[in-house]
C-alpha cells in the first residue's frame, strides 16, 4: 500500500490537515478489506462512515469559508457537492447488490483527495489554506480540539487511532508483528 498522509499533502491548516489525514486512513482501511477479501458489510460500514465523515469534513472547510467571505467559496463548494453525489451513487449501487465496490473505487478515492487537496493548479483546499494564513483568518500554531477532528456523533464507529500512523505499508508490518506477539504469549 503506498498510499498515506505526508507533509507534502499539508494544506497549512491544522484542522484540515488533521481531518485528511483522517480521510486517508479510510480509504487505505477500505484497500485493507479489499485486499483481505473482507465481506460486503464491512465494506458497507466503511464506505458509510466514510461519507458521514466527508460531509462533516466538507462542512468544516465551507465553515471557514463562509466566515472568511473566501472568493472560490462556489466553485469549491460544488467539487464538494459532486464527489458527495459520487459517493452517495456508489453506496447506494452496493447495497443494491451490485458488485461495484473493488480496487477502481479505491483508486477513484485516493485520486480524488490526492487533486482535491494540491491539482498542478495548487488544488482547491490548497488554494483556501494559502487565503486563509495570508489572510490571518487561521493561526498556523493553532491544534484542532479532539472533537474538530473525530466529532461525538462519529466517535462511536471511528478508526482505531494506531491505524492514523501512516506509514507505508505500516497494516501489513503491524499484522506480523502481531502474530509474533500473539506467539509469545502461548
Ligand atoms: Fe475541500
Amino acid at each position: 500500500m503506498d498510499f498515506a498522509w505526508d507533509e507534502t499533502m499539508s494544506v497549512g491548516v491544522r484542522v484540515f490537515d488533521a481531518q485528511h489525514k483522517y480521510l486517508v486512513a479510510q480509504i487505505r482501511q477500505l484497500s485493507h478489506a479489499l485486499r483481505e477479501g473482507s465481506g460486503e458489510k464491512v465494506i458497507e460500514n466503511i464506505l458509510s462512515h466514510l461519507a458521514a465523515y466527508t460531509s462533516f469534513h466538507f462542512k468544516t472547510e465551507e465553515s471557514y469559508m463562509l466566515n472568511s467571505k473566501y472568493p472560490e467559496h462556489l466553485q469549491h463548494q460544488e467539487e464538494h457537492n459532486k464527489f458527495k453525489y459520487d459517493l452517495a451513487v456508489l453506496i447506494q449501487r452496493h447495497q443494491d447488490g451490485d458488485r461495484v465496490v473493488n480496487t477502481d473505487t479505491y483508486n477513484f478515492l485516493r485520486d480524488w483527495i490526492l487533486y482535491h487537496i494540491k491539482d498542478k493548479e495548487g488544488g482547491h483546499d490548497s488554494r483556501l489554506g494559502k487565503y486563509l494564513i495570508d489572510n490571518g483568518h487561521v493561526k498556523l500554531t493553532t491544534h484542532p480540539k479532539a472533537e474538530e477532528v473525530i466529532p461525538p456523533h462519529l466517535a462511536e464507529d471511528a478508526l482505531d487511532p494506531e491505524s492514523l500512523d501512516q506509514t507505508p505499508d505500516d497494516t501489513e508490518d503491524k499484522d506480523t508483528e502481531d502474530e509474533s506477539e500473539r506467539g509469545k504469549e502461548e
